[in-house]
């Protein structure tokens, strides 16, 4: 399973970067304006942060097949290897993943609540699907029980698609998908930091300290006798 950052704020990828195991970005419109920056600027310096052997998505923003395609192939060329292009799973959307797919381009197809919007990206070639757990939470349905029907669906038809899924709020979301086994999933620097986030953990790590210090003197470690 991908673990990746949901997040255009610098500071805080490399912050997330330099402490947990993470496969790349997400972005979409809404955390990029968040970064208050141009938004290839901004792209580019991600990219650059993270370097090119991580995943990147990125949005497009456009309605209308032709210029999703025209936007995802511009994407692609500025971002380079293993830049994924989101795409709404909606209207036109589902044309320009085929076409697009076609040309070896990878699509993430995002914006996605139900099972079926999931059945038709993956039809159309889109290498993720993304859920939104929590936002579907907040409508009144289970966004956890749509995504393990999505992931049932894949399996089902044995399609090549992953589910990408995103929009988490607390642990619990996350930890059922990590017991489900889902490709991917994308977490904002909050939410990535709540996942260990135990006093017994710091309490456990601070007697371990304290107990070793018992035998050289406080605060020394195997840093100081090897
Ligand atoms: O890209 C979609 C995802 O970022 C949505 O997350 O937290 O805005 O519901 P959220």
């Amino acid at each position: 399973m991908k673990l990746l950052i949901d997040d255009a704020n610098l500071d805080a990828i490399k912050d997330i970067v330099s402490l947990y195991p993470v496969d790349g970005v997400t972005t979409n419109p809404t955390i990029l304006s968040k970064a208050g920056e141009n938004p290839k600027d901004r792209l580019l310096k991600i990219r650059d942060l993270i370097g090119s052997d991580l995943d990147l998505h990125c949005q497009v923003v456009a309605s209308k097949k032709e210029e999703i395609i025209a936007q995802a192939r511009k994407l692609v060329k500025l971002l380079g290897a293993n830049t994924y292009i989101k795409i709404p799973a909606s209207g036109e959307g589902f044309k320009a993943i085929e076409e697009l797919t076609k040309e070896g381009i990878k699509i993430t197809a995002t914006g996605i609540y139900s099972p079926l919007q999931a059945f038709l990206a993956a039809k159309a070639g889109a290498k993720y699907l993304a859920p939104y757990v929590n936002r579907i939470d907040n409508l009144g349905y289970d966004g956890l029980a749509v995504t393990r029907k999505i992931q049932n669906i894949l399996e089902a038809n044995d399609f090549e698609a992953q589910i990408l899924a995103a929009s988490f709020k607390n642990s619990n979301q996350v930890l059922d998908l990590a017991e489900r086994g889902v490709g991917a999933l994308t977490l904002s620097p909050d939410v990535f930091k709540g996942l260990v986030n135990d006093r017994n953990v710091d309490f456990a790590i601070k007697t371990f300290e304290d107990d070793f210090g018992r035998i050289l003197g406080e605060g020394q470690t195997f840093s100081d006798i090897l």
